[in-house]
Formats: structure tokens, sequence, C-alpha cells
């Protein structure tokens, strides 16, 4: 029996089914009524990866491995490691790709968790850096890691503060090189009120001082980024929706 090769039309499916989902403003309500009623049970902290808890929701896993595997990055920089799952993540994938780095940024680096990631079968493709995420001597460090002419891409999951969040745009989007992407991640959270806002975390963020507004203001001032509109698209039941930007050519 022949088959006909339908890659091509599947593919266009589904771009045109993400994009027309991003349009959806009920579904993004509903989804956004679901995350709300999830984080009761603190949804985003039920997950591992290989092991070690990843500060996840599935669909941004799903999305970062999208691009990471469309992108090939030598190096991937992430603000906010906490216990380490995400690097691990992100290093497993470079790790199948046969090469490069993941360095994670955080401010405060536990000696348990740094234990996990650096006795972790993946630590080999991880590089810890304790600092302030946007402070100039953490920078210095990260520059330093970095190789001449290497694909970086960048994820942002530390303070979600939204000057946090933009000093971090502008020190870390000029690292991101061409295709690559820079991901802001929680950007949900701009789109929750102040009363719905989780109360059990440690800081309290909701509309307007978060994530989203950060690069609202970000992409105000540069056009160096594009929103990828299907990935995005498809971002629900998710924190980080319309928080993947994708480097243009230069
Ligand atoms: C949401 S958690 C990161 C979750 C992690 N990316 C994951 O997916 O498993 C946020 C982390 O940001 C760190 N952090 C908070 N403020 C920071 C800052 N100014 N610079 C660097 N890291 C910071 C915290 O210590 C915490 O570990």
């Amino acid at each position: 029996m022949t088959t006909q090769d339908d890659r091509l039309e599947f593919e266009a499916h589904k771009r045109k089914q993400a994009l027309a989902l991003g349009e959806d403003k009920a579904v993004f309500a509903q989804s956004l009524d679901m995350l709300t009623a999830l984080d009761r049970y603190d949804y985003s902290y039920l997950w591992s990866w290989m092991g070690v808890p990843i500060i996840q929701m599935p669909a941004d896993i799903m999305a970062t491995q999208e691009v990471i595997w469309e992108t090939k990055p030598d190096v991937i920089i992430e603000t906010g490691v906490a216990r380490g799952g995400s690097v691990l993540f992100m290093a497993s994938l470079l790790e199948v790709m046969g090469k490069g780095k993941v360095i994670g940024v955080d401010i405060d680096i536990r000696a348990h968790n740094r234990e996990a990631i650096e006795s972790h079968p993946m630590s080999k493709r991880v590089v810890l850096i304790e600092g302030g995420s946007a402070d100039e001597d953490t920078l210095t460090k990260v520059r330093a890691e970095i190789p001449p002419g290497a694909r970086v891409m960048v994820v942002l999951d530390s303070d979600h503060s939204r000057d946090h969040v933009l000093a971090e745009c502008r020190a870390y989007g000029d690292l991101v090189t061409e295709g690559c992407y820079l991901v802001v991640a929680d950007t949900l959270v701009g789109h929750v009120s102040e009363e719905n806002a989780p109360k059990k975390r440690s800081k309290l963020w909701f509309a307007g001082n978060e994530p989203l507004s950060a690069l609202r203001d970000y992409m105000a001032e540069t056009d160096a980024f594009e929103v990828n509109e299907v990935l995005n698209g498809k971002l629900v039941l998710s924190s980080s929706p319309g928080g993947y930007i994708r480097r243009k050519s230069r």
C-alpha cells in the first residue's frame, strides 16, 4: 500500500490551529481560571526532570524543548536556578545534541541544590554562577563563559518584578544571537489581578509589576526581537504566554 507523505500538510494545520488558538480569548480566560485553581495545589511545583524538581508548567517545558531543538544554541543562560530542574532539562537536550552548556545564574544557590545539580549526570553541561542576575560582576562572569561565535539563548526566570525583569532584558537581550530566543518566564502574572494573585509565595506579583509589563516596555524600546505567534498561540496552560521572542537578523 502506498501512503502519501502528509508532513507539510500536517505542519501547516498545526500552524493554523496554533494561530487560531492564540486569538481565542475565551479559551485563554478558561485557561487562566484553570491555572488559578491549579495553583492552589502548587501545580508548577509538582514536576521533576530526570529526578530533580523543575518549577515549570509542562507546556513551557515542551515549548522550550521546541525552540532549543529548532535553534540549536551553544550556550543557554538561565537566570533563576532554584532546585536545578530547568538547567538540567536544557543541559540534557544539549547533551543529546552533543554540544554546549547551560549557564545557571541564581542569587542564592543553596548547598543541597548545588549538590543535586553537580552530582547529576547532566552536570557536565552546567556552569553555576551565584549572584544577582542584573549585577555587573555577575554579568562579567556570564559573558566570560560565552565562547566567541556561540549561538546564545536566554531564559529569564528569577525575580519577577517589572524593574528586575526589564533590567535583565536590557542586560541579557544583547547576548541573544540571531534566530535564537529570549524567554521571559511567568508572563502569565500580567493577566492576574491582585485579588487572584497567589498569596503563598514569598513575594506577591500581579498585573503591573511583573514580567509581561517588563517585556512590553522592552519591546517598545528595541526592534531587535519578534514574537513567535505560532509558539505563543499554543501557550495555554502555560506560565509564559507571549514570553517567547526571537532575535531578528541584525
Ligand atoms: C522561579 S525560581 C526558578 C525556577 C527554575 N527556573 C525552575 O524552572 O526550576 C526563581 C529563582 O530566582 C532566584 N532569584 C531571585 N531573585 C534573583 C536575582 N535578583 N538574581 C538571580 N536570581 C534570583 C531565586 O533564588 C529562585 O531560586
